[in-house]
């Protein structure tokens, strides 16, 4: 039998605020933020479920965690500590490059997924630690993580990144949202605010066993080389703010949602089932130039949207979101029952308790640099390609055919833009992020004679011998309109090329980081499907002065 949708009210996260007040004025602010094993109601009817959670205490730790508040230009400083017990809630695989500790324990270390930040402070996959950091990985270099949130405001979020554990980690719950405000622009901009109206709902799909405990494949696509790894998690219940199929009581007014998928590798189509139209106005960690009306907001892995619904003008009081992307995206199974549906919005009858004052004004903001070729100093092609067993079972990702061991290829200078043709070899889209760097799809170009191009990649391993220009000649695609601003994730659709514009500084001025972004150990780059993520689609990235 499945659970019974709709039964659970939508929770509000905690919020942890990264600044302090002095004299009435943002400062700097210090926090303390554990990953503590507790057991999490997903659902009224399932029994509690077994999970590593965010929080400043074991008993207040959630899924996801809490919400942690930051002012533009104000620094954070957070020290995340493992209180994680000796062996995993779930399994992993040690046959693919995995963080490994002597002494047992879970290895984590925490991201800021859009964050511009020190490479210390940037969660590099072998920078884990183990509980009260008996143990560290070989880049470990520190407990306190700097965040100087020099990003313009917009939406981020937080999550585990150990080595070859990613995906087991935040199936497990270490995920939570980080929001970067600017209370002059907010101000200004008058969206609908405040704790009540300005939410955040944060997605992903889990399958549960009968007793509650998580439920995942146990055995591998292809056991005899990884007993353990599959190739994409998809679960069947939708959960948002860690409940599956919620609701939410809504007034009949503006709302702001800030959607999060933090699914391990399903995207989400969602859309309203009375036909209300989502506003966008911002897409991952930037605002749109100016709102975008649409039907559907279609997200990867990772990636945000910051949306206005608009209850007032609803004829009916009770809409569902629906979801309808197949799994893997785009050429894989429908959606069914269970994760066709999202959670739904309850409207109160007659006016609001106060009148809304919100706006949707008609233009946005528009940021310094530009997303065009022009001062582009370097060009990469980056493709993505899929092994396979005979009988057609993936057994791992590459990007350029190298692994996340093999020596550093992407080395751009800090403060430059560059291009990168990003080419999917494969037949999944695959959502691409990289950290510290802010980018955007400008063209969208089918690939022809794919075959013949991919026997060639994968023998030569190099775009330009293969001669690339003669297969990138097929039909252009436009880039969504609600996807045209600096972003952290794009989506990389199957057999096409994707030219994106890529800034190693701050778009919102256009100036260089204000701090040293070449130092060690570097970032990294990668798809954010995270099963493929761990075997082995990540490559690191050091830049240069
Ligand atoms: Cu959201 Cu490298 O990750």
């Amino acid at each position: 039998a499945s659970l019974q949708m709709f039964v659970d009210e939508l929770p509000q996260m905690p919020k942890l605020y990264g600044f302090s007040l002095r004299a009435g004025k943002p400062a700097p602010g210090n926090l303390v933020v554990g990953m503590f094993e507790k057991k999490w109601k997903f659902h009224r009817d399932l029994p509690a479920t077994t999970v590593f959670a965010f929080g400043t205490s074991a008993e207040d730790a959630t899924v996801p965690g809490p919400t942690i508040e930051a002012i533009q230009g104000i620094p954070a400083y957070v020290t995340w500590q493992n209180h994680l017990p000796q062996s995993h809630i779930l399994p992993w695989d040690p046959t693919i490059p995995t963080a490994i500790p002597k002494n047992g324990g879970v290895p984590t270390v925490v991201h800021l997924h859009g964050g511009i930040h020190e490479p210390q402070s940037d969660g590099h996959p072998d920078a884990w630690f183990t509980s009260n950091f008996r143990e560290t990985g070989p880049t470990w270099s520190k407990a306190t993580y700097s965040y100087p949130n020099v990003h313009h405001s917009g939406n981020f979020w937080y999550h585990d990144h150990a080595k070859g554990l990613t995906r087991v980690n935040l199936l497990a719950g270490l995920i939570g949202p980080y929001v970067i405000r600017n209370p002059v622009l907010d101000a200004y901009l008058n969206l609908p605010s405040g704790p009540e109206f300005d939410r955040h709902l944060m997605i992903f799909d889990r399958s549960f066993n009968r007793d509650g405990s998580l439920y995942m494949n146990y055995t591998g696509v292809v056991p005899s080389i990884h007993p353990q790894w599959q190739p994409e998690y998809f679960g069947h219940a939708i959960v948002v703010n860690g409940k599956a199929w919620p609701y939410l009581k809504v007034q009949r007014r503006k709302y702001r949602f800030r959607i999060i998928n933090a699914a391990n590798a399903r995207y989400f189509s969602l859309s309203l089932s009375n036909g209300l139209p989502f506003i966008q106005v911002g897409s991952d960690g930037s605002y749109l130039p100016s709102p975008v009306q649409t039907q559907t907001v279609v997200l990867a892995p990772a990636e945000i949207a910051d949306v206005i619904i608009d209850f007032s003008t609803s004829s009916v009081n009770e809409i569902v979101v629906n979801n309808n992307a197949p799994y893997p995206y785009p050429g894989g199974s429908s959606v069914d029952q269970l994760n066709s549906k999202v959670m739904k919005f309850i409207i109160a009858p007659g006016k609001p308790k106060v009148p809304d004052t919100s706006k949707i004004p008609t233009s946005l903001v528009s940021y310094r640099a530009t997303p065009t070729v022009d001062g582009a100093v370097k060009k990469r092609y980056i493709v993505f390609y899929e092994y396979m067993t005979p009988s057609g079972d993936p057994t791992h990702f590459l990007i350029n055919g190298k692994k996340f061991s093999d020596p550093v290829t992407e080395t751009p200078k800090s403060g430059s833009t560059e291009v990168w043709e990003v080419i999917n070899l494969t037949g999944d889209d695959h959502p691409l992020h990289v950290h510290l760097a802010t980018f955007q799809a400008i063209k969208v170009q089918d690939l022809v004679n794919v075959a013949q191009f991919n026997s060639c990649m994968t023998t030569k391993n190099d775009a330009i011998a293969c001669n690339v220009a003669s297969y990138v000649t097929g039909k252009l695609t436009e880039v969504p309109r609600n996807e045209r601003t600096w972003k952290n994730i794009v989506k990389i659709a199957p057999n096409t090329q994707t030219t994106v514009v890529i800034k190693f500084n701050l778009v919102d001025t256009n100036s260089p980081f204000p701090f040293d972004a070449t130092a060690e150990p570097g970032y990294v780059y990668h798809c954010h499907i995270l099963d493929h993520e761990d075997n082995v689609m990540i490559r690191p990235l050091k830049l240069t002065s």
